[in-house]
């Protein structure tokens, strides 16, 4: 959400800045700042709005300096103006910018102010400042101060702090935030994503959980969590992930598949403690907010929606909160019976799709507790009309059929569901711990789903020809066999309905036949069985299936049924493994059928008319 970038050069820094900071721009933001040593001490400028606002007011008075911090702010403690924005300074002699959230800061605020510190902000970040100007006078060095200052602090953070009296260095810290360190020759760079450093240099070294950095034009030394000194590996970039180019992909569905487990990575950052969600990333009031809501209503459109399905059977068996789905289309016509401390969670990728926005605009004065927007985009109408918000950080999306949307959505969901069954005091502990060791590992686990794309091409020749075909599930399931048939319908033109599998015999079953292939979402879970019994009822009637299984669901190879395994995985987490060989599926077969894969006929990526 926030975005942080540091340089110390021989050259004037402010212009590498402000190019970093547009490159973070898309993660959201509503205020920016710098902060420069400059032959008069430390100096900053801060904007709310775009960059380029503060761009032009560097313009007119520039900052010149061979050292300073900036940052992108995406509100979270206090609202979006100047005196909030970062860097915030204490005493003109330290400067700090800051991405996480501090959970003690309240208390450590009210120690600051018995000392005789002066607030000017409403922020979390401005207490790092000053506890680091309090605990200054007793340290020789600024990297000892931060190692003191680190200990006090609860919470997430990746920060930067830059000193007047030494401005030849800029110490960083993360934890629960990523921080990056960019190497250049005769010149260092700082940021929380690479990103924002591809037009100064391509080599990098990641800081891990703990670490504290001490970055000079010449050199980088490393600390770990211990403040032993330690060597960081340094990779090198050859072409940019992110950019707006298909790189070394055929297509940009293909390239944003395979971004799956990097952005879910990023979705996570800074929104887990050790062993529970943190409530604040939703919004500062979050948390207590979260303790009156008594219904959730939630409203998307196509894959969105789909995302918002699998969400009510984490939230209804997880909180116990009565949770109703809709697509927006028919809910902001229709007449709601609006329950008591109902919140409004509308999810989207774009935040601009018209029905989903109209929904939302609808719900004003109605007396809904609040609204929620689970969305892709910082800047746009869903994310600046909503309450709270939660930005799934999956980065640009240009192909048509949204792929990482969905699974950053769906991990956007299950933390909100985490978060509001703490804060409901209806959360299982153990649950929780399980659930969020479990998240820290979804990205690899997407990367060994993603390793079985060979396996899964070679299946392709048996759908291309077909021209119907039927995705089964249960429970969680079904709503990624939606999303699976809405894949294939979408980029191969074949006709892809879902079923939950129980209904199968109240009508699909009569379209079964040898030319009709049923794709099945079976993981192990309680509901196997049930599912196991449909999939004969499909056999029976010469139906030949594709399966979709763990080991442990026991399913074999056989003349009608070709099975693909899967790794196992949390059960919570299965609908996020589970959609990526789905969407796989239909990208291979759209290849073979030669479709427009990233710009299927008929659609647009953005639906922003009604
Ligand atoms: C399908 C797809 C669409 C969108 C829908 C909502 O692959 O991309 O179904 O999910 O148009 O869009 P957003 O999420 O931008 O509101």
């Amino acid at each position: 959400m926030c975005g942080i970038v540091g340089a110390i050069a021989e050259r004037n820094v402010t212009a590498i800045l402000i190019e970093g900071l547009k490159r973070l721009e898309y993660r959201g933001y509503d205020s920016a700042g710098v902060a420069v040593y400059t032959d008069q001490g430390l100096e900053r400028c801060r904007r709310t709005g775009k960059v380029a606002e503060l761009a032009s007011a560097l313009d007119a008075h520039p900052l010149l300096g061979k050292v300073g911090i900036a940052h992108t702010r995406w509100a979270t403690h206090g609202a979006p103006s100047e005196d909030n924005a970062h860097p915030h300074f204490s005493n003109n002699e330290l400067g700090v910018v800051h991405n996480g959230i501090i959970e003690n800061y309240q208390e450590l605020r009210e120690e600051l102010k018995a000392q005789g510190y002066i607030f000017t902000s409403q922020t979390d970040t401005e207490t790092i400042v000053h506890l680091l100007h309090s605990l200054r006078k007793q340290h020789d060095s600024l990297l000892t101060t931060l190692q003191a200052a680190v200990r006090k602090l609860e919470g997430a953070y990746g920060l930067a702090v830059i000193e007047a009296c030494n401005p030849k260095r800029i110490l960083a810290a993360r934890s629960g935030s990523p921080l990056v360190i960019g190497l250049g020759i005769g010149e260092n760079f700082l940021a929380s994503d690479p990103l924002a450093l591809r037009q100064v240099t391509d080599r990098f070294i990641y800081l891990e959980e703990g670490d504290i950095a001490e970055i000079e034009r010449e050199q980088v030394q490393i600390y770990d969590a211990n403040f032993t000194p330690i060597n960081r590996e340094t990779v090198q970039y050859l072409d940019n992930a992110e950019s707006a180019d298909k790189g070394e992909y055929r297509h940009f569905m293909l390239k944003e598949i395979y971004e799956q487990p990097k952005v879910v990575q990023r979705t996570l950052e800074d929104r887990l403690a050790k062993d529970h969600v943190l409530a604040s990333s939703f919004g500062a009031d979050a948390e207590t907010l979260f303790q009156h809501v008594q219904n959730i209503q939630i409203v998307a459109c196509g894959t969105s929606y789909h995302a918002g399905m699998v969400a009510r059977y984490w939230i209804e068996s997880l909180t116990n909160t009565p949770c109703q789905v809709e697509v927006a289309s028919e809910f902001r016509y229709r007449h709601v019976a609006i329950q008591p401390n109902t919140l409004f969670i509308s999810i989207s990728q774009s935040g601009e799709t018209a029905d989903t926005l109209a929904a939302l605009r609808n719900t004003k004065d109605k007396g809904y507790l609040a609204s929620l927007a689970i969305c892709n985009i910082g800047t746009s109408s869903l994310v600046r009309e909503s309450d709270l918000v939660l930005l799934t950080r999956a980065g640009p999306e240009i192909g048509v059929a949204s792929t990482k949307a969905f699974t950053t959505q769906l991990v956007g969901l299950l933390l909100f569901t985490l978060a509001l069954g703490r804060a409901q005091g209806r959360l299982n502990t153990q649950t929780e711990k399980e659930a969020v060791a479990a998240l820290r590992l979804l990205p690899s686990k997407l990367n060994d789903a993603l390793s079985m794309s060979a396996q899964i091409e070679r299946t392709c020749e048996f759908f291309a020809e077909k021209q119907h075909t039927l995705f089964l599930g249960r429970g969680e399931q079904y709503p990624v066999a939606m999303e699976g048939a809405l894949k294939l319908k979408e980029i191969s033109y074949i006709h892809a309905e879902a079923y939950p599998a129980g209904e199968l015999k109240h009508g699909p079953l009569a379209l079964v036949d040898s030319e009709m292939p049923v794709v099945a979402v079976a993981p192990s879970n309680e509901l196997l069985e049930k599912l196991k019994s449909n999939l004969q009822e499909v056999r029976a009637r010469g139906g030949e299936l594709l399966v979709f299984a763990d080991r442990a669901a026991h399913f074999e190879d056989s003349a009608d049924t070709h099975v693909i395994h899967m790794p196992s995985i949390h059960e919570l987490l299965e609908p996020m493994l589970y959609t990526i060989p789905l969407q796989l599926l239909s990208y291979y077969v759209a290849v073979l059928r030669g479709t427009d894969v990233d710009q299927p006929r008929n659609l647009a990526k953005s639906v922003t008319v009604e």
